[in-house]
This record gives C-alpha cells, sequence and structure tokens, in this order.
C-alpha cells in the first residue's frame, strides 16, 4: 500500500471515549526483551468504557441516534468487552440495550461477575444461546428486532465487536493520536514502529491498517488472534477494510496479502481459555510495570509478542507500540486460576 497524507473524511461522532490516551514507555520490559517497547494505554479510554470498543462506538452509536433508535442490539461471548462498552454507553445517552451472549449451557447461565455484572447494572436484557446457535446470530438479530419493533420499538443491530466500516473509524482516529504520540519520541516518525494488538472481531486491525496508511505512518500493523486462526482473520479484516474504502470512497490502494500481518499460533486453549504461562506473564507485567492486561486478549498477545520476541530479537524491528484494548473486568473471573500463581 503506498502511503499518503490526506483529510480525514469522519463520520458524524459521539464524544464518550477519554482521548487521547496516554503513550507510556514499558522501560524495564523493554530492556528485558532488549527494545524500545511502548504501551498505548485504550484500557483507560473510560472506567466502566474501559477498552478499544468504546472508539467504535462513537461512531457507530452517533449512527444509531442519527437513525432515530431507542433501544441497541448487539452480542458477544459472554464475558464480552465489548457487550459491556456498549450497553454502558447506551445507558450514558439514553438508550435502552439488549445482548445476545454466548454460552454453553443457557439454562444454567454464567454468574453474575466481571463484565456480567455491569452488563445488569445497567439494566440491559441479556438472551443467553449456545455456541451453536450464536454461529446463526444475524437470524436471533433480526428476530429481536422484529419483536421490538412490534411493541413499537426502534432496534439499531451493532455487530460482533461493532466491526464493521463504520467501527473501523475509531481505529482510524486512534492511527491519528498515533501519529501525534510518535512523533514526540526519540527519532520522532522517523523511526520504523512496529504496532502490536490483539484481534478477536477484527475491527481495531482494519482501523489501525486504514488509519496509518491514511496518515502516512511509517508503521506495520501486526495483530495477534485469540481465536479461529491467520485464513479467517485476513477475510474478516480485509472484508471491513475493503467495506470501508468502498463505502466511504477513500482513495487507498489496498492488498490482503501485502497490508494484513497475522501471527497465528497463541490461541493456546481457546478463545477465553487460559494456560498457566500466559497467566504468568500477566502477572509479570502487573509487577514490573504496574500494567493489568487482560486473559482473553491483550494477556494472549503480549505473550505472543514475548514468545516471538524470545526467538528472534529483531522479529519486530527496535521499537514496538502495544495497543493496550482494555478487558480489565474479564480478570475477576479468573480469580481462581490466578490464585495457585499468586
Ligand atoms: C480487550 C479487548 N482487546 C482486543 C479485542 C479485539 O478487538 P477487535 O474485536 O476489534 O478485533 C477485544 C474485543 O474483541 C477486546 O475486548
Amino acid at each position: 500500500m503506498n502511503t499518503q497524507k490526506q483529510k480525514i473524511p469522519y463520520p458524524p461522532r459521539l464524544d464518550l471515549a477519554n482521548t487521547p490516551t496516554p503513550l507510556k514507555p514499558l522501560k524495564r520490559l523493554g530492556e528485558k526483551l532488549g527494545i524500545e517497547l511502548y504501551i498505548k494505554r485504550d484500557d483507560l479510554t473510560g472506567a466502566g468504557l474501559s477498552g478499544n470498543k468504546i472508539r467504535k462506538l462513537e461512531f457507530v452509536l452517533a449512527d444509531a441516534l442519527n437513525c432515530g433508535a431507542d433501544t441497541v442490539i448487539t452480542c458477544g461471548g459472554a464475558q464480552s468487552n465489548h457487550a459491556r462498552a456498549t450497553v454502558i454507553a447506551a445507558a450514558m445517552i439514553g438508550l435502552r440495550s439488549h445482548l445476545i451472549l454466548r454460552t454453553p449451557d443457557p439454562s444454567n447461565p454464567p454468574p453474575l461477575e466481571g463484565n456480567i455484572l455491569l452488563d445488569r447494572l445497567v439494566g440491559s436484557e441479556i438472551a443467553w444461546i449456545t455456541p451453536e446457535e450464536y454461529k446463526n446470530r444475524d437470524e436471533i438479530f433480526e428476530q429481536q428486532a422484529a419483536n421490538l419493533r412490534k411493541s413499537g420499538g426502534k432496534p439499531y443491530i451493532i455487530p460482533e465487536g461493532a466491526s464493521n466500516a463504520m467501527g473501523a473509524w475509531g481505529y482510524i482516529r486512534a492511527a491519528e493520536e498515533l501519529a501525534n504520540d510518535l512523533a514526540n519520541l526519540p527519532d520522532g516518525t522517523d523511526r520504523p514502529t512496529t504496532i502490536i494488538n490483539a484481534t478477536g472481531s477484527g475491527g481495531t486491525s482494519a482501523g489501525l491498517i486504514l488509519g496509518t496508511h491514511m496518515l502516512g505512518i511509517n508503521a506495520r500493523v501486526v495483530s495477534i488472534n485469540v481465536c479461529d486462526d491467520r485464513d479467517y482473520f485476513v477475510k474478516v479484516i480485509g472484508d471491513i477494510c475493503e467495506n470501508a474504502i468502498a463505502n466511504y470512497h477513500l482513495d487507498l490502494p489496498f492488498s490482503r496479502e501485502r497490508d494484513i500481518e497475522i501471527i497465528d499460533g497463541y490461541v493456546g486453549r481457546g478463545y477465553a481459555l487460559s494456560q498457566p504461562e500466559e497467566l504468568a506473564l500477566i502477572s509479570d507485567v502487573a509487577r514490573t510495570e504496574g500494567i493489568l492486561l487482560d486473559p482473553v486478549y491483550t494477556g494472549k498477545a503480549f505473550f505472543g509478542m514475548t514468545q516471538e520476541l524470545s526467538r528472534d530479537p529483531n522479529r519486530f524491528g527496535d521499537r514496538i507500540v502495544f495497543m493496550h484494548t482494555g478487558g480489565i473486568f474479564g480478570l475477576f473471573p479468573k480469580a481462581n486460576e490466578f490464585a495457585p500463581l499468586l
């Protein structure tokens, strides 16, 4: 992809997130790993809103209001950070919310802890469905929307992770922040940078890829998948990028093969399932830098990054920005798994 500077044609946005978020050095861990390591603190986008989703939701919820919606419907895993950020943001702007959440046995839903507690505190209605049913979530979305319409409601459907062309603007905007952050570092924007993030529904990666190219940032975006595999994410991220380019008439040449870099191999035991070495790394990062990673996304991505660096210290060049995309509430349901390590 040719890099080029262009005026960014942002769609309408609500001002909900605490941005810009800080870019901070991780000095001790960087020294240990032999690289210049920074962390972009998108875990600080808000207290209840913490994490990456609110950046996307600023654009998606602006559209919901514009469409006259009174209720948002979205979906995710039981401890979905996206679902929690959506329902809290909806409450902040006076909308009702319905969630469709995945759990192995819907007749015995998970306890009221972590993100689920927050979902219920803000009054969200939760429909529990099986992983099998989740594969047909688009139909379930439509049924729920039809029911709400019948009773006079105006529903607005937000896809998993708010990962669509509109949501991608959230991370195009984050890339604009990063351009300013990098300009203030030693060697400014001249030194090549690798931006590393966890990918789960693709929207963060898509926005970062589009944004870094729109802004002409001298950076590579490397995404570590926490579920599925490389082929799946090349398709999902590629579709979001291509839809955004088409829908918003962006003047960017884009190639899936050249522009999407996925490191597969760190899903571990599966989505949201932890291995002791991942939890030990989370504890090590907390002790060394006072940074709280989450077990489902950022912990796995950080683990993947350190494993790759231990094999090849030059794997990502000498300056890395790790995107801390949030997920703190996912730590609490894992207390029993952490206990033997502490
Ligand atoms: C904490 C956290 N980090 C990273 C991700 C991945 O972002 P995306 O869904 O945009 O790929 C998610 C959600 O999926 C998340 O909740």
